[in-house]
């Protein structure tokens, strides 16, 4: 009778003498250097640790699906939120300030992300259980999360460091607020709604568009801790959220949220009484009430943790078609940052990894870099003369199947924040004259060249056109010549597949203009009465 008990073996699959034992010259000799098992043992036990993520690093997550229940299609196209659609998903819920090993129960926003495995690519929702956050402008990022983490010198948080910075930054006071009121420790990841945060675009399938924000509501009710249990479950378990969601899960109750989101008709963000996309702010209600979509469910732990939720990696940058940027200066800095940080925390192809690929094809003509596991077969670049179209299913615009990226704007060369003279929005007349002034206050420059609008994002931009300075697909680039996608392995002429500008992962936002509102606050430099220094 065959012995079927499985056996250690090396990485190789060869089977291993001994897990006890190294092999030695002698009963008690010196081990030899060709035990080549225990030596690659060591060898991959030193380089275990892959770095933490610099912020929100303690976390953990589930399996799931979204379910669309609602009929949203009028506000948006996106296939995951068209009636009776069901989506696989990930979430990862996690503090932020804390390390790897920190308490769960900490007073701290909780990080709140999901990543929707779309049939048009992977979106990423990556907000927070806050609505609002501490500042507006991505530059102040980093000195935020360095006066929340270490002192330089004696290595630990200080509270001094995280008022000086909070005091020193008055937009901050409404998110300090939240966190310092009853609802700052969150029982458990269960018992917390999550939000956006950011104001995103909506586009439907007649090219309207619509300002939007999230708001995950738990259906378990939202429960929160004091201060003194907090610290009574860091003392006796530090890792409380994580086991309560995993043994939860396990018991066979799956807890979920109910999605809502705040609309806001396009054209109402240039008279709002304050700019809308203010991340220190949030929208009335009674402005702009919650229109149900559809219900998250929780139903599957991971069984990897490191594979599945410490190599997660979520990226604001990752939208789908009928979903895009606002005009959010955070959300903006946000598009960049996390991939960047991907490439760095987990490696260039991330994004093969199981838990991070879409479930959509990938058509990509991205190559190589280390552990690239799903290679390019030839023709290699675009644009070329292999023509092969693929059949209408499949050519889906996904985020890599789309027309590569072509940018058929025109950068002027004027040199963004150097301006001197600033026409100014109705509202911000205070940074008409201020040098320098850019943003939200700054609808068009003299430094920009004819042609060109409209200092955008801090640069200037070809409109290309004189009118119809808009996103999104009114944009007189958002149509291919052939008012197809653009064609995996084949020639693409076309400047962007039909719809895409300005959503999805498509931010060829070439014919803009800032918009301009009628209230006070939430500019940042462009409405700062100081001078900003050039370049
Ligand atoms: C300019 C502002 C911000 C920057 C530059 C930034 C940057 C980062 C970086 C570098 C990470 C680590 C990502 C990783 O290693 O995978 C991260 C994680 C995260 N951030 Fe931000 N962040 C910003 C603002 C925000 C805001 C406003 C929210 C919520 C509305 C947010 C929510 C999160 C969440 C939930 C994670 C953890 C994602 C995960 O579970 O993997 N961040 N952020």
């Amino acid at each position: 009778m065959s012995d079927t008990t499985p056996y250690t073996t090396s990485d190789a699959g060869i089977p291993a003498t001994s897990d006890e034992h190294s092999l030695t010259v002698g009963s008690g000799g010196p081990i030899v250097l060709h035990d080549t098992y225990v030596v690659q043992k060591m060898q991959q036990f030193n380089r275990e640790r892959v770095p933490e993520r610099v912020v929100h690093a303690k976390g953990g997550g589930a399996h799931g699906y979204f379910e669309t229940t609602e009929d949203v299609s009028s506000l948006t196209k996106a296939a995951l939120f068209q009636p009776g659609a069901r989506t696989d998903l990930l979430v990862r819920f996690s503090t932020v300030a804390g390390e790897m090993g920190s308490p769960d129960t900490a007073r701290d926003p909780r990080g709140f992300a999901v990543k929707f495995y779309t049939e048009q690519g992977n979106y990423d929702m990556v907000g927070n259980n806050t609505p609002v956050f501490f500042i507006r402008d991505p530059s102040k990022f980093s000195d935020f999360i360095h006066s929340q983490k270490r002192r330089a010198d004696n290595h630990l948080r200080d509270n001094n460091m995280q008022w000086d910075f909070w005091t020193l930054s008055p937009e901050s006071a409404h998110q300090v607020t939240w966190l310092m009121g009853d609802r700052g420790i969150p029982r458990s990841w269960r018992h917390m709604d999550g939000f956006s945060s950011h104001t995103y675009m909506w586009i439907n399938a007649g090219g309207e568009r619509f300002w939007v924000k999230y708001h995950f509501k738990t259906d378990q009710g939202i429960e929160c801790l004091t201060n003194e249990e907090a610290a009574a479950m860091a003392a006796g378990d530090p890792d409380a959220h994580i086991r309560d969601l995993y043994e939860t899960i396990g018991r066979g109750e799956h807890p979920s949220w109910t999605l809502a989101v705040q609309v806001m008709p396009f054209d109402d963000a240039p008279g709002y009484r304050f700019n809308p996309f203010d991340l220190t702010k949030v929208w009335p209600h009674a402005d702009y009430p919650l229109v149900p979509v559809g219900r998250m469910v929780l139903d599957r732990n991971p069984e990897n943790y490191f594979a599945e939720i410490e190599q997660s990696t979520f990226e604001p940058s990752n939208m789908v078609p009928g979903v895009g940027p606002s005009p959010d200066k955070m959300l903006l800095g946000r598009l960049f940052s996390y991939h960047d940080t991907h490439l760095h925390r987990v490696g260039p192809n991330a994004q093969e990894l199981p838990v991070n690929r879409p479930r959509s094809p990938v058509h990509s003509y991205n190559r190589d870099g280390a552990m690239r596991y799903d290679n390019l077969s030839d023709p290699v670049y675009a644009p070329n003369s292999y023509a092969r179209r693929l059949s209408p299913s499949a050519s889906v615009p996904t985020r890599r199947g789309r027309s590569p990226a072509r940018w058929s704007g025109r950068r002027t060369s004027c040199t963004p924040r150097t301006t001197t003279s600033v026409k100014p929005a109705p509202w911000c007349a205070t940074s008409s004259t201020t040098p320098g002034g850019t943003g939200w206050c700054a609808p068009s420059s003299p430094t920009c060249g004819p042609g060109s609008s409209s200092r955008y994002w801090g640069g200037c931009r070809s409109t290309g056109a004189t009118s119809i300075p808009t996103w999104g697909p009114g944009s007189p680039r958002s149509s291919s010549p052939d008012g197809k996608p653009g064609s995996w392995r084949g020639r693409t002429g076309g400047p962007g597949a039909p719809g895409l500008v300005g959503e999805g992962n498509a931010l060829r936002t070439s014919s803009v203009t800032p918009l301009r509102f009628a209230g006070p606050g939430g500019t940042g430099r462009g409405s700062a009465p100081g001078p900003v220094a050039a370049g």
